[in-house]
């Protein structure tokens, strides 16, 4: 294992820790909502799949206890059923977790975890891949940790402050960029730590579109909402306006309307909403009705990929990972992302450091943004190292989101990475940037 991949699992570690760290253990063992797990669920299962991938699969030890298999394997047991569970508690989960963790190191120490011959092993010890599997998946339950924190009606974690703000700075953000028609190249084959479902890369041509150069903003959504777009049917795909009405939704989750205009509630804090953030907490028929409300629609994955990675400068050939360009050492003026500094979004055009080549800001990071595809295989997709990663979510029921939010690690996000939930789901930190054709 390279120094740099030791120090990610680290680093990983201490976000879990500082943000479960502060949370009362009654809080932790809680479930706040069917949708999401008991906090101390998603801690143990974190070291659950580090057992996993990191002793057992490398045979470097064999399993901790032979119920966490069932307990911590998110596909015995839905959400809505984990609180039930013989769970680990609070310090136990934490002891499992640390208790793993030294053996992983004592394994990468002696070297056990790499004599196996085994050719699966061999292909994930192979740049680190399956540690950067590893680190990513913490990532990935850290990020879902700070939303079901976000769902807990009171005494979440920011009321302690938010750090000061990067203000709109961009003129005219709110404009459109054009990408020219032709083709460009989709998904990965050089990213290393990539997942089975960016791969392979595959050239794809597309027409010439406009995509809006920043996200939808707090204000704008507010002037839909205001405009009676959640009571005209108009707008909406006829499955989402069955939802609207079923589900009774008036306006993004976390929204209140008062006397003195609208508020919203983040980490238990209630505060006029910001204007000039990207609207978060949207589902995909929120943001498809708000995108046709705009006279355009959302764009598709390949659209959004385009928009953020290719470059014109370079030819059909060439991507980035990030839109900025470069592979390692992103520039903290280019993005504002795994951040709990200020519990969400900075105002949308903050980041101009962060444009891509065509001119597109806040791809990564801010929020995630749903895209009109549904979450599919690209040509040649060939799973790895589990078909339960990806395999089994494909197909029409799941949108994909794309570019991670301020919650998402840098190191867990690209501009290839595909993210995935289900059109009715709003509890990520999830918005909308809206496209047209040109
Ligand atoms: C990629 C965010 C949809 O949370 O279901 C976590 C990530 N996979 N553990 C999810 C994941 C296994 C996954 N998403
Ligand atoms: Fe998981």
């Amino acid at each position: 294992m390279r120094a740099s991949t030791a120090t990610a699992l680290a680093d990983a570690r201490a976000r879990t820790h500082a943000v479960i760290g502060p949370i009362p253990e009654s809080d932790l063992r809680a479930q706040h909502s069917p949708l999401m797990s008991p906090l101390v669920w998603d801690l143990a299962h974190i070291a659950h799949y580090e057992e996993l991938w990191l002793i057992r699969a490398l045979g470097a030890g064999a399993p901790t206890d032979p119920r966490f298999d069932d307990i911590y394997d998110a596909f015995k047991h839905p959400r809505a059923e984990r609180p039930d569970l013989d769970l680990l508690g609070v310090a136990d989960a934490h002891s499992f977790a640390a208790a793993v963790r030294d053996r992983v190191l004592a394994a990468v120490g002696t070297g056990t975890a790499d004599r196996r011959v085994d050719p699966l092993v061999t292909e994930l010890i192979a740049d680190d891949l399956v540690y950067g599997m590893v680190v990513r998946h913490e990532h990935q339950h850290i990020e879902t940790m700070l939303g079901t924190l976000q769902l807990m009606s009171e005494g979440g974690p920011v009321a302690a402050g938010d750090g000061p703000g990067a203000t709109t700075l961009v003129p005219g953000m709110h404009g459109e960029t054009l990408v020219p028609a032709g083709p460009f190249v989709m998904g990965t084959d050089t990213d290393l730590w990539a997942y089975d479902n960016e791969r392979p890369a595959h050239s794809v041509d597309l027409p010439a579109f406009f995509i809006d150069t920043t996200p939808a903003t707090n204000a704008e959504y507010a002037e839909f909402v205001d405009a009676g777009g959640y009571d005209d049917p108009r707008h909406w795909h006829p499955v989402g306006w069955k939802w609207r009405q079923e589900a009774a939704l008036v306006a993004p989750q976390f929204w209140s309307r008062t006397a003195s205009g609208w508020t919203r509630r983040r980490f238990g804090r209630v505060e006029p909403l910001p204007p000039h953030e990207p609207v978060q907490h949207i589902c995909w028929y929120e943001a498809d009705a708000y995108a046709r409300a705009s006279g355009k629609r959302l764009p598709s994955e390949a659209e959004w990929e385009k928009a953020a990675s290719w470059d014109p400068a370079d030819g059909i050939g060439a991507k980035h990972a990030r839109p900025w360009g470069g592979s390692t050492g992103d520039p903290p003026s280019a993005a504002l992302w795994g951040s709990t500094a200020r519990w969400g979004p900075d105002d949308v055009g903050a980041y101009p450091d962060g444009a891509s080549p065509v001119g597109a800001l806040d791809m990564l990071g801010g929020v995630w943004e749903w895209t009109a595809s549904d979450f599919g295989p690209y040509p040649g997709f060939r799973s790895f190292p589990y078909r339960e990663y990806s395999e089994v979510f494909f197909g029409p029921e799941y949108k994909v989101l794309r570019g991670g939010s301020w919650a998402t690690d840098p190191l867990a996000v690209s501009t290839t990475f595909r993210n995935w939930d289900y059109p009715i789901r709003r509890q990520i930190f999830s918005g909308v940037r809206c496209a047209r054709d040109a």
